[in-house]
């Protein structure tokens, strides 16, 4: 397989969507960038360079039918597919109490199903090996309160691609979830101003680890989750250590 390879993009329209795209592209490999809304697909294909690396396919890859033809297109254009970099996601925070099971529902759709409906497409024609990247919340495994929707739709999703990975890992198929947190974007600081950005994750972080796991440095690698977490922390009282000890995260 040559360095220079092609991928599905599902759900680039989000806040990782054009870093991971650019990131891509800039390390030679040709796009298919597929997602709902045509508008924002055009925005994030317009950052990429050069603009006949980048291709779009309006659609709905989370429904079977529209992510097969999203996965033909990518053949007609491109004469091959080498993998899915799904970045299809939701989100919701909210009480057990306050959240009804629509909600649920929305979250694996969104963060889980999504991913199954995606990689049926992809894996059919992953003949030669490949590649099938996950993103996945550091709450899937450590959930803060009111996450628990979005938590458990994460960790279902953690638990699938490691059932995947075993199960395509003999014909050269890696499959690897990136696991981050808050993603330090223009508009997530300015929802939030009172949170430390310290602790968020750079999304041109995570896209540098996508890069080096489809690239060749990788090919050792089958069914990781990577934590990609930036300065994260969870903070505690009992982080105050025992007597007389400074604090050691403090140091
Ligand atoms: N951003 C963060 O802080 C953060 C933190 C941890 C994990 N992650 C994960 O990283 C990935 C990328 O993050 P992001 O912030 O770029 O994602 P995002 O903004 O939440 O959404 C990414 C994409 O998902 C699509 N989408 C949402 N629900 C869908 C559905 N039911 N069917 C089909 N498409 C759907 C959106 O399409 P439309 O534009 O059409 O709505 C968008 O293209 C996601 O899996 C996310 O959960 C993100």
């Amino acid at each position: 397989m040559s360095d220079s390879r092609v991928f599905l993009v599902t759900g680039p329209t989000g806040a990782m969507g054009g870093t991971v795209a650019t990131t891509l592209a800039a390390s030679g490999h040709r796009l298919v960038l597929a997602a709902r809304n045509e508008t924002k697909l055009k925005e994030i294909a317009d950052l990429v360079s050069p603009a006949d690396q980048v291709a779009t396919v309006v659609a709905d890859t989370s429904e079977p039918l529209q992510a097969r033809r999203a996965v033909s297109e990518t053949l007609d254009r491109f004469g091959r597919i080498d993998g899915l970099i799904h970045l299809v996601g939701g989100f919701h925070v909210g009480p057990v109490v306050l959240t009804d099971l629509d909600a649920y529902l929305r979250m694996f759709q969104a963060n889980m199903l999504s991913a199954v409906s995606a990689t049926q497409a992809v894996l059919p024609q992953l003949d030669n090996g490949g590649h099938l990247i996950y993103l996945s919340s550091v709450l899937a495994s450590e959930p803060f309160p009111g996450f628990g929707a979005y938590a458990a739709s994460k960790a279902a999703l953690q638990a699938w691609a490691k059932s995947l990975a075993h199960e395509v890992k003999g014909r050269g198929v890696h499959a690897h979830t990136v696991v981050m947190t808050m993603a330090d974007t223009e508009e997530a600081r300015a929802q939030r101003p009172h949170v430390n950005f310290e602790h968020a994750t750079k999304p041109k972080a995570v896209a540098d680890v996508i890069d080096f796991l489809v690239s060749p440095a990788a090919d050792g690698m089958y069914g990781a989750s990577v934590p990609v977490l930036g300065k994260f922390e969870f903070s505690t009282a009992l982080m105050a250590g025992p007597p007389g000890a400074p604090q050691l995260n403090r140091l």
